[in-house]
């Protein structure tokens, strides 16, 4: 089985250190930087906005995997994405249009990535996945790190990486929520290619930050 590729998310690093956080993380073997948005409405926390991703931008040159957690989402595309943003994904609930916000992300000159939340079925990729670039499921409610990993995600992972290779097309099945080196393996076995992981990246500062990431990818041996 092919190695996952891992995506820290910055939500559980130093704050006051961000900048040295992101170049910890990508020398010690980070794939992705993965940065959580949060407007404090759609989801009940409040975190990062596109003048953060701006400033973290000259301190990494890996992909930035930006996870837009606000709602109504539209206005905040053409700022993330000039901010730095590779991957832009959003929520289906988080704006009236869904397909259009996703098309508006790839005018942008940006991968685009839709989000299921742990009640959204896989159905709901349907009219979708011809859109899409990168799928996350959620393993947890959006909202916080340090949540416990929902283990019933494991058969919409499934379901969701039987309609990628159905559909033939490039398309990364990335989970985000509760990965520790025993849930990631199981998200692997399911079908998963990206793992976002706060606090098992973080755990233990910068000195652990090289064998827990190796210790996550793991996963996929
Ligand atoms: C939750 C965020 C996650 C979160 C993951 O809404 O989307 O990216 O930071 O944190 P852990 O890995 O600690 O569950
Ligand atoms: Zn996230």
């Amino acid at each position: 089985m092919a190695l996952p590729l891992i995506s820290p998310s910055i939500l559980s690093a130093d704050f006051a250190r961000l900048g040295e956080e992101v170049r910890a993380i990508d020398e010690a073997g980070a794939d992705w930087i993965h940065i959580d948005v949060m407007d404090g409405h759609y989801v009940p926390n409040l975190t990062i906005g596109p003048a953060v991703v701006e400033a973290l931008r000259p301190h990494s040159s890996k992909l930035f995997d930006v996870h837009l957690m606000v709602s109504p989402v539209d206005r905040w595309l053409e700022p993330f994405a000039e901010a730095g943003a590779d991957v832009i994904t959003v929520h289906p609930e988080a704006g009236p249009h869904i397909h259009r916000t996703l098309q508006a992300i790839k005018t942008l000159g940006k991968k685009a990535g839709v989000s299921l939340n742990p009640g959204t079925p896989a159905k709901m990729l349907d009219y979708l996945i011809e859109e899409v670039d990168l799928v996350l499921v959620m393993s947890v409610n959006p909202g916080f790190g340090g949540q416990s990993f929902i283990a019933g995600q494991l058969k919409k992972i499934a379901a969701v990486r039987k309609m990628i290779d159905g559909s033939g097309r490039d398309i990364r099945l990335e989970v985000d929520g509760g990965i520790t080196p025993d849930t990631a393996r199981q998200c692997v076995e399911a079908g998963a290619d990206v793992l976002v992981a706060g606090s098992a990246t973080f755990n233990g500062g910068p000195p652990a930050y090289a064998s827990n990431i190796a210790a996550l990818k793991g996963a996929g041996t």
